[in-house]
């Protein structure tokens, strides 16, 4: 069987460069040498989204990023995760074989009771339909963001456990976490997250891209001061898109001191406003077109179901179903 690399994205907002850099251009990438399954986590944000408009909204959005960002439909297939209802049926199998232990320490779960956040089971069991989207459709490689490597880790166990239980039916899959954009930093330092405010989303347009970018938050060093790079959040995004002599360049710069704050953070709009240009003249025509996305979507999931509905067809029978 061809290696098949699967991920989803929940439509819980804007997609910022952190999933840029820890999660679409890695999976997007491996679209040459394996099957690209890609979709939208709509159940996922259910677990804490009550707007329906703007859940179809951004349902939409997420779709219409994945193309734009350059996932090709022609080889690899994309859907909302509600179009193909086979992996709530997985996620049910999976919940019999998974013990309560396991659950309470899923990060999602355990972030969220530090918040005092109310917990509804969705929440609770959130890495087990997580489990089912990457078994129903015997993913290999689950390319994701550090956050994420525990959830994978999950889905292994209980594909192992079923095997064990019931013999070998379920692929084993394992996650692909880039180490160097493992966490990409966000406006004040820490993880960059729709939860923590300090996102910059990808396809803003240009101006307020700058605008986000002028408001990372740096130390009060004047501008003739030498300053560290290694310590400077607007260097620790720069290195993640420039070429490594961009990098010795700008690093030498800050050393020498002359070289204020905001020459870094122009010099860092530069290079991410170049990388995003193309992709973002695609992404506007997805918006202004969004039956084009509609209907890309509902081929996507039709496809997505013959492999799901394959996949259950040897649970159930194995399991005596
Ligand atoms: P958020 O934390 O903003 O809600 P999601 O949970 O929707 O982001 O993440 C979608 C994907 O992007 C996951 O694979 C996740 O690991 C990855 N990701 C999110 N934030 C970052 C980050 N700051 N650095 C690297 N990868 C990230
Ligand atoms: N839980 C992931 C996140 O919050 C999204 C997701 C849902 C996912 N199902 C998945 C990622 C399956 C990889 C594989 O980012």
């Amino acid at each position: 069987m061809a290696q098949r690399v699967l991920t989803g994205i929940k439509p819980t907002g804007m997609p910022h460069i952190g999933n840029l850099l820890g999660m679409y251009r890695p999976a997007l990438a491996m679209q040459d040498e394996a099957e690209g399954y890609f979709f939208v986590a709509s159940y996922h944000a259910l677990t804490t989204m009550r707007d329906p408009a703007l859940l179809r909204e951004q349902t939409l959005d997420v779709a219409a990023n994945w193309l734009a960002l350059g996932l090709d439909p022609a080889r690899s297939v994309i859907w909302a995760q509600h179009d193909v209802p086979e992996v709530t049926e997985l996620s049910w199998i999976l919940a019999c074989i998974t013990s309560k232990g396991m659950m309470d320490k899923a990060h999602a779960f355990k972030d969220a009771v530090g918040k005092g956040r109310e917990i509804n089971i969705g929440l609770y069991t959130y890495p087990i339909l997580m489990a089912a989207d990457i078994l129903a459709f015997d993913s290999h490689v689950v390319p994701v963001g550090k956050d994420q490597k525990q959830h994978v880790e999950m889905a292994r166990d209980m594909a192992q456990r079923f095997n064990h239980l019931f013999g070998e039916t379920l692929v084993v899959p394992a996650p692909k976490i880039r180490e160097d954009v493992a966490t990409v930093p966000g406006l004040d330092g820490q993880k960059m997250s729709k939860s923590y405010n300090n996102t910059i989303e990808i396809f803003l347009p240009p101006k307020k891209l700058r605008k986000k970018i002028m408001g990372i938050v740096t130390d009060s060093k004047g501008v003739d001061e030498a300053k560290d790079p290694d310590t400077c959040n607007v260097f620790g995004l720069y290195k993640l898109f420039a070429t490594a002599d961009q990098q010795a360049d700008l690093a030498a710069r800050y050393r020498a001191g002359g070289l204020g704050y905001g020459h870094a953070k122009q010099a860092l709009f530069e290079v991410i406003d170049s990388q995003l240009e193309a992709p973002r003249e695609r992404y506007n025509h997805l918006k202004a077109n969004p039956d084009e996305v509609r209907t890309i979507l509902a081929d996507g999931a039709a496809r997505a179901r013959v492999t799901a509905r394959d996949t259950l067809d040897r649970v159930r029978s194995a399991a005596g179903l």
